[in-house]
């Protein structure tokens, strides 16, 4: 038989494809099992922070059916579980009892005994006066001079009313708390390190005005502590970050200014300090649509003209920001107030982005308590020293009915395995480890836990 020699070339070139497609198909698949293995010896080569990921399980009853409040609904927007949260909501109910217990059941260090050590979210924590801790919207600074932990937050020990019927509840500014610790759990009030004004009232803190989300990091350089917080006016409409500095981590802090970072409006927001000391603001801007990121100057006191929009159109706030092996990560929340809803983890090999959304990293308790970030939200979350891999998310369990008995939840977050929810487009294949907050009804810190930072 005659075979023409374009023929020829033909089949040579079918077989040259096929067996390149072959070869690319052991890559593919090469490269599938060697993330999956990499990722399964990721979570796994740190026994001793496995205790913290026991998947516990919640009985929960859903309460029977009742009339939804549509103002809520406008609030919040339509939910498979609004009316549950409604319920939650409501000061009255048998719900939100269950999940804000009395002061009786309180984490108290002055007793200690079996329950030392032990962190319970939901219920009244005490400082070692006796009294209830108030530091919301807070986070932690490990403190190299004095080897101890300092835990920044709102105070709102004050009355909560609305100053109008549409607008959010609030309290007054009283102040940014700051509480001491070595081990994590037992906490000393440091006293009010920002108080608010109470007689200029064209001053950023007077009483009348908003003062969230307060985050403090050391300038190596300077040798200053540098406090960021959330400042506005009681509409929410002054959207500004506010700076204070202080020369020791219980202050007093001296407030500097507010202004809008880039011009953009800015709400919720965080500071986070990478390895080499290059510190960056993350905001919640453009009326909550989108993150911004910026790096700060070299002193901590401003921010650099580099601006990245990250989370574009994804309506999230209360970020807290961390970093596991070189890749950054982030939990959000969406917006809906003091309401709980599902956080979202997310994650960027460059701090400045682009950032990939992995999904709802709650792990444990039940559906109901998934969706609802275990009924908290997002503030900050702190790497544990000897346990790479492993940090604690802290989260604020609003009580909008009384602000200042809102709780803290705090639960272990450990990175690994793969990410079950992949919702950006990242070529078919899971690039990310999964990132898992795991429900705990009570919980320690685990025996490889240093205390220190070295
Ligand atoms: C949600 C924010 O995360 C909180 O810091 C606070 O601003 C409330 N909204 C007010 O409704």
């Amino acid at each position: 038989m005659k075979v023409s020699k374009g023929g020829t070339k033909m089949r040579n070139k079918q077989r040259k494809s096929s067996v390149l497609n072959f070869v690319w198909g052991l890559v593919g698949f090469a490269l599938i099992v060697w993330l999956f293995f990499t990722s399964r010896i990721n979570s796994s080569h740190q026994p001793s922070a496995k205790e913290l990921e026991k998947v516990e399980e919640e009985e929960f009853r859903l309460p029977p059916p009742h009339k939804v409040n549509p103002r809520a609904v406008k609030r919040r927007g339509s939910h498979k579980y609004s009316k549950v949260i409604d319920e939650y909501l409501d000061a009255s109910s048998a719900l939100h009892d269950s999940f804000f217990p009395s002061e009786t059941s309180a984490i108290n260090p002055q007793k200690g005994g079996n329950d030392s050590m032990s962190f319970y979210p939901g219920r009244v924590w005490l400082d070692t006066s006796g009294n209830a801790i108030q530091a919301y919207g807070g986070g932690i600074l490990y403190d190299h001079k004095t080897s101890k932990y300092y835990w920044y937050g709102e105070n709102r020990d004050g009355p909560t009313y609305q100053v109008h019927p549409e607008g959010a509840r609030r309290v007054d500014i009283i102040g940014v708390s700051c509480y001491s610790s070595e081990d994590l759990w037992s906490w000393t009030n440091e006293g009010i390190v920002l108080p608010g004004e109470r007689t200029d009232i064209t001053h950023d803190l007077h009483e009348s005005k908003v003062l969230e989300r307060p985050k403090v990091i050391y300038n190596d350089g300077t040798g200053q502590y540098v406090m960021w917080m959330h400042i506005d006016d009681a509409n929410y409409t002054r959207a500004s970050v506010g700076v204070a500095v202080s020369d020791s981590p219980t202050g007093p802090f001296s407030y500097l200014y507010s202004f809008r970072p880039h011009g953009f409006d800015s709400r919720d927001m965080t500071i986070f300090k990478d390895d080499d000391g290059t510190a960056y603001l993350f905001y919640a801007s453009r009326v909550n649509t989108e993150l911004h990121v910026s790096p700060l100057t070299n002193d901590y006191l401003n921010i650099t003209s580099a601006m990245r929009r990250i989370l574009i159109r994804r309506f999230r706030e209360a970020p807290a920001v961390f970093k596991a092996k070189g890749t950054y990560y982030m939990i959000t929340s969406r917006c809906s107030g003091w309401a709980p809803n599902p956080a979202l983890a997310h994650a960027a090999h460059s701090v400045m982005g682009p950032w990939e959304t992995l999904g709802n990293p709650c792990v444990g308790g039940n559906e109901f308590l998934r969706m609802t970030t275990f009924l908290s939200q997002s503030t900050f979350v702190l790497p544990l020293p000897g346990l790479p891999g492993t940090f604690i998310f802290m989260a604020d369990r609003w009580n909008p009915a009384d602000l200042r008995d809102s709780r803290y939840v705090w639960l272990p977050l450990t990175i690994g395995g793969l990410a079950d929810e992949a919702q950006d487009y990242s070529f078919g294949f899971p690039s990310w480890s999964r990132v898992s907050i795991y429900w705990h009804r009570k919980w320690r810190l685990p025996e490889g836990w240093s205390r220190r930072y070295t």
